[in-house]
């Protein structure tokens, strides 16, 4: 069975790889992780990955002098692998575009708020503050524009009036769970794929929002 070479990239502590793990165990992810590569060191992710018998791999971008020599770095441990998908999990570190350019149409991320509203930190902070009724996570491709790649899928999450920052955490996280393995699938299934700044599933155009999952067209 052929399977999607794949490196998750991850800085904290890796629940989404783990679900990642458990997919291709339980037969439900057809790839391959090669690798899990951190930026910090203490990352629980690489204690996931080691117990998972992955390679797991640092590149610290405390230990260079600036950005484009951590992704140098991170470039060719990358580049030994020939990886057909990247999988930013709890990936905390800004990318350059020229860094990006390479991998463009084969690098993605997850998101805590359904983008384009919330990009970068304190999403949930943020949807509160908003009183906003409805909050999510959303998977894209990466760009240079942080958080601003085009959307692949999208879940959404009632809020509650007695809804906190940690609960809605919470909340969103669980349905990154169920999202970003779906996503991953997909592209095993080579049914995704990024031509002009349009997302493509099964050869059709999706809209800028990108699939919404938790209705009838999810599955
Ligand atoms: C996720 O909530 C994701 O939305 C954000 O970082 C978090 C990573 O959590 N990009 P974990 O390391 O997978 O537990």
């Amino acid at each position: 069975m052929f399977k999607l070479n794949t490196l998750v990239l991850i800085g904290g502590s890796g629940t989404n790889l783990q679900y990642m793990i458990d997919g291709c165990d339980n037969g439900f992810l057809d790839i391959e992780i090669q690798a899990v590569i951190s930026h910090n060191p203490e990352a629980y992710g690489l204690v996931r990955a080691e117990q998972a018998q992955i390679p797991a791999l640092t590149v610290d971008h405390r230990a260079f002098k600036n950005r484009a020599e951590f992704e140098s770095q991170l470039a060719r441990v990358i580049g030994t692998f020939e990886p057909d998908l990247i999988v930013l999990a709890g990936f905390m570190r800004i990318l350059s575009a020229e860094f990006i350019h390479p991998y463009l149409g084969k690098i993605i991320n997850i998101h805590p708020s359904r983008l384009p509203d919330y990009p970068g930190l304190n999403t949930h902070k943020k949807v509160l503050e908003a009183k906003n009724k409805i909050h999510g996570a959303t998977v894209h491709y990466v760009t240079s524009q942080l958080d601003g790649g085009p959307i692949i899928a999208q879940t959404t999450i009632d809020v509650e009036e007695n809804d906190t920052e940690s609960s809605l955490k919470a909340k969103v996280q669980l349905t990154e769970y169920d999202l970003y393995p779906k996503v991953i699938q997909w592209f095993a299934e080579h049914r995704l794929h990024l031509d002009n700044n349009v997302v493509y599933f099964d050869e059709q155009p999706l809209p800028q929002t990108g699939i919404q999952l938790n209705n009838e067209t999810a599955n």
